[in-house]
């Protein structure tokens, strides 16, 4: 019996341990990512970021204590409610007590939302007693027994919980989830969701690192957060032209865990890139080398990051993981899905002659990347581009575009008619009208000046870019703009 997970009270409001915790938002619990929490695996610890292994240690520290706190580690992970994660929660009511022989308990429990046997609840998984003398204690599960509904915990109580008391099994998925992504995801998409598996190395385009919160191939609009559906449609089907395999033969609930903890890699990414941004600008080495060259000490540096942390650094941090919580709500709901507001223009040759005129204007530029005849070599592949956000800016050291990751992109070969993003009309369309997120394929779609493309004009350049894996050669040559030769040579004398 381990006592330590009885004085685990882990509710993350600093008013104490809440009643009703699980309506508490922002309770956090502790579950095990592995049968055994105790077993761990080499290697697989989840790493800093660069830019959080560039601050100084004590604000290092402080990173790494408040991630493990909120998100826990590989082996022992945490289900942070306060996110719009299904950690998978199953809610009960003891219907008797048995005593083991260590001095622990079973207990059998009716499921408000499920029959006992269908359930999967795994060892590790935490478990909060809700109401009766025990309310807001989180243990954990040794064991589940389908065929008796029996849950066997792995802590001591005195007095035992009573029958009528109430529970919530929590992490159940988020656990599924994980063990899912260790067999089939983590050697390319690397233990922390960073990309970097002990595979990445070896591909191109790399697999994708989750912690930037970013994702290309969404049905949402510009700005917003990728999909769940989305999500689950990529892993399920793939992405066609690189290495990203799909996973079509995982049943649904397998796929939708595995989703889940996607989501949650990422979110738990996106929560050290945020934090870190308040520390960095003054606590990095770089920061306080060039501090310590005005004339202060590290020691007056030191003390003020303390009386940070001790002071308002708790609240920071919350706010931060409301903004991001509520980001992640909104992807799905509907006002943030593109849905076009007329349906498919049909697919004619004067549509898609319309589209390819759109296609060759000065308004869009697709031509600067995709080229004129589709083929991804446009002007803009030969240039030097500045690195967002670099303070002067900067240029990337190799020609042509990168994506947000720093990695160097080429604009899709559009003659080719393999998309990664998937080939339905309604993937296109996407794809045009919220740009690719996280590349600088940009966003034509909702938006309202005189010369912005109109839904019905998107569907064009789909009917378009469609049919240009179908153009003849001779066509292809000759752009709708360009006159024919003879009457060029004739002009001209
Ligand atoms: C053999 C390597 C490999 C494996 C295994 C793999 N992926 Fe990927 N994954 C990739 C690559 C490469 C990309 C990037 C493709 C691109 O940029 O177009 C990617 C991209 C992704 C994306 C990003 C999609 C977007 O819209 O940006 C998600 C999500 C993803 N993978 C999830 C998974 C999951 C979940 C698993 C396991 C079930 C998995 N991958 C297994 C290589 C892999
Ligand atoms: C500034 C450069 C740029 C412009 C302008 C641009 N694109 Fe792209 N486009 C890209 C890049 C880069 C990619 C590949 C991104 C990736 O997957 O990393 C891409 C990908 C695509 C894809 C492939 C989608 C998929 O699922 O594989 C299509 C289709 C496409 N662009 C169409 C267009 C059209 C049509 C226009 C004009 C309305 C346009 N692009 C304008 C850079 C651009």
């Amino acid at each position: 019996m381990n006592p330590r997970y009885l004085s685990q009270f882990l509710s993350k409001s600093s008013a104490g341990v809440a009643t009703h915790i699980f309506s508490a938002f922002g309770t956090i619990v502790a579950l095990c990512g592995f049968v055994g929490c105790d077993s761990k695996p080499i290697g697989s610890k989840f790493v800093l970021s660069e830019r959080t292994e560039e601050l100084i240690s004590p604000a290092r520290k402080r990173v790494q204590d408040q991630l493990t706190e909120d998100f826990g580690t590989p082996q022992d992970l945490v289900a942070w409610l306060r996110f719009p994660v299904d950690y998978g929660m199953h809610k009960g009511t003891i219907k008797d007590v048995e005593a083991t022989d260590q001095g622990s308990y079973k207990f059998a429990v009716d499921w408000t939302d499920a029959d006992a046997e269908s359930l999967r609840i795994r060892r590790g998984a935490g478990l909060m007693m809700t109401s009766g003398d025990y309310a807001g204690t989180n243990v954990k599960v040794n064991h589940y027994a389908p065929e008796s509904g029996r849950i066997h915990i792995d802590a001591f109580m005195n007095p035992a919980p009573a029958v009528g008391d109430e529970l919530t099994v929590v992490g159940g998925k988020l656990q599924a989830g994980r063990m899912l992504y260790m067999e089939h995801c983590v050697h390319c998409h690397g233990t922390s969701g960073d990309g970097n598996g002990p595979t990445a190395k070896y591909l191109n385009p790399k697999p994708r690192d989750y912690r930037l919160g970013k994702f290309k191939f969404t049905t949402t609009k510009p700005l917003e957060k990728i999909a769940t559906s989305d999500l689950k449609r990529t892993v399920k089907l793939g992405i066609p032209g690189t290495y990203m395999p799909s996973f079509m033969l995982l049943k649904d609930d397998e796929l939708s865990a595995i989703v889940e903890y996607v989501r949650w890699l990422a979110i738990r990414g996106e929560m050290e890139a945020r934090i870190v941004n308040e520390l960095h600008g003054d606590y990095s080495t770089a920061d306080v080398r060039e501090r310590v060259k005005g004339g202060e000490t590290n020691d007056e540096i030191e003390e003020e990051l303390q009386t940070l942390f001790d002071e308002d650094f708790s609240e920071t941090v919350d706010d931060l993981a409301s903004g991001l919580a509520a980001d992640w709500l909104r992807a799905d709901e509907e006002p943030s899905l593109i849905l076009p507001n007329v349906p498919r223009v049909p697919d004619s040759l004067e549509s898609q002659e319309r589209g390819k005129k759109l296609y060759l204007s000065g308004d869009t530029k697709c031509v600067s990347c995709h080229g004129p005849t589709g083929r991804g070599d446009g002007s803009s592949t030969e240039e030097f581009w500045d690195i967002p956000g670099s303070q002067p800016i900067q240029k990337y050291a190799v020609r042509g575009l990168h994506d947000d990751w720093g990695n160097p992109i080429k604009p899709r070969d559009l003659t080719r008619g393999i998309y990664r993003g998937g080939r339905r009309p309604i993937d296109i369309f996407c794809r045009i009208y919220a740009g690719i997120k996280g590349t600088q394929m940009p966003a034509f779609g909702g938006k309202t000046g005189p010369k912005d493309l109109k839904d019905e004009d998107i569907w064009d350049i789909v009917n378009y870019v469609l049919s240009i894996p179908y153009e003849t050669d001779r066509a292809i040559h000759e752009p709708l703009s360009i006159p024919p030769l003879e009457q060029t040579t004739a002009a001209t004398e």
